[in-house]
């Protein structure tokens, strides 16, 4: 992957860039060294190194057996416990593979990430004449929307299969101690897999919280850690790409530009946006800090939001994802009866059209006082995938530190709960 900041640079001085070009360098140092706020939550930094083989193939030996069992695996879990392998899963996925048939492999649903009560009716109706099992992923054990779902789904296969075949068919994954789902797993005799103590919801993606579903899903988990590790080891030295990305960041929100919007021209890639804001939102919104992450589809938002991108408030930067290659290959060809106007397009492959709109949207907005950085990847690969997560986590993880807050904690989403449950009665 690369990364080019070239259509930023104007947007700050030189003499900025120097300041924070060290204060990014101070922030990997102390990230590495574990000597920063939050550092007994650094366990991803590391990851993709320590991953045991016994851990790889454990999750591949439970998934083989699986596929003999069942057609589809409800994955329960939110936040950080299902973006990450949402936002992989997805990625590697045919846009329309939940309607086709491909034997031998499971189709992941995934559920107790809303509260909406319409969503699990669905749900529960869907699966009512399905082969399935259960993945309740939580690492506290005891969050109220995947705990919600999870009592109902359980009640529901143990209905179905008798108590004795549905715990065979349910994978907890949770803490190693604590929490009422562990409790639960031990009680009834679960397949387990522990969330390693010293790694965050949101940076997870690279434990059995991810992993599992997205072997589950098909994909080669090992391409993915060899992604990440090989971006872990670049990050390592001075002046690598985290560091420019964090600090560019920095330099744009010092410089007015606080809401930055994650651009990808293929929509396999809009849940990975979902997963990135959650990772910067919950990292570094705090003390009255923070850049606000969004994101966009294009071209698909170009024919909505693209106007407010354009010519709007000019408070906005962009980060752009753009893949090289597609996996596919469709030419438009010339017709006789031109009447739709688009025989100057003939011989062209539909992704020299999409690059096109990429190149000029990229320059209109750069006219439009928007500055963009590049991330670069060759093609959606687990191996490129695996890249984009450890850069995007290791980046999040300097960004914080420059901006000054703790990247590690979450105290904000507690607010919500505390007034939900003074309603509730709990
Ligand atoms: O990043 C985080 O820590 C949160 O978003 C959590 O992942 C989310 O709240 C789910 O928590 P848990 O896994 O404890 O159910």
């Amino acid at each position: 992957m690369k990364i080019t900041i070239k259509n930023a640079e104007k947007f700050f001085s030189n003499q900025e860039f120097l300041e924070f070009e060290k204060k990014a360098q101070n922030a990997n140092q102390s990230l590495i060294n574990k000597t920063g706020e939050g550092n007994d939550f650094l366990g991803w930094v590391n990851l993709p190194a320590e991953i045991t083989e016994n851990l790889i193939s454990d999750i591949e030996n439970t998934v083989n057996s699986l596929k003999n069992e069942i057609m589809f695996m409800v994955i329960i879990g939110i936040g950080g416990s299902y973006l990450g392998s949402k936002a992989i899963i997805d990625a590697l996925s045919d846009n329309f593979s939940m309607v086709k048939s491909k034997p031998g492999q499971i189709k992941v649903l995934f559920a107790g990430q809303n509260l909406s009560e319409d969503y699990l009716y669905e749900l529960r109706e869907f699966l009512s004449d399905k082969s399935y099992g259960l993945t309740v992923i939580s690492k506290s054990g005891t969050t109220t929307e995947p705990a919600v779902a999870f009592r109902i789904l359980k009640n529901d296969i143990e209905q179905k299969y008798g108590k004795n075949e549905a715990r065979k068919r349910i994978i907890a994954i949770t803490d190693k101690e604590k929490g009422a789902l562990k409790q639960l797993a031990r009680k009834e005799g679960y397949k387990t897999y522990i969330i390693p103590d010293d790694v965050g919801g949101r940076f997870s993606v690279l434990t059995p919280v991810g992993l599992f579903p997205i072997a589950l899903a098909g994909f080669n988990i090992r391409e993915l850690i060899k992604g990440a590790l090989k971006i872990q080891n670049e990050t390592l030295t001075k002046g690598n790409i985290a560091e420019t990305y964090a600090l560019v960041r920095n330099l744009l929100y010092l410089n007015g530009f606080t809401n930055e919007i994650m651009v990808n021209y293929n929509p396999k890639l809009s849940f990975l946006s979902e997963w990135w804001k959650q990772l910067y939102g919950e990292s570094e919104g705090k003390n009255g800090k923070g850049i606000f992450p969004a994101a966009v589809n294009f071209t698909t938002d170009l024919h909505s939001l693209g106007q407010y991108i354009q010519d709007g408030k000019r408070n906005l930067f962009e980060t752009l994802i753009s893949v090289e290659k597609t996996k596919y290959k469709i030419v438009l060809e010339s017709q006789e009866d031109d009447s739709d106007n688009l025989n100057y397009l003939s011989g062209k492959r539909i992704e020299e059209i999409n690059k096109s709109a990429e190149e000029g949207t990229l320059m209109a907005h750069i006219d439009g006082g928007v500055p963009i950085i590049k991330i670069e990847i060759p093609e959606i690969s687990e191996f490129f995938l695996g890249e984009l997560i450890y850069f995007f986590e290791k980046a999040c993880g300097i960004s914080g530190y420059i901006l000054g807050v703790n990247p590690f904690d979450q105290p904000g989403v507690e607010a919500y709960k505390k007034n939900m449950f003074k309603i509730l009665g709990k």
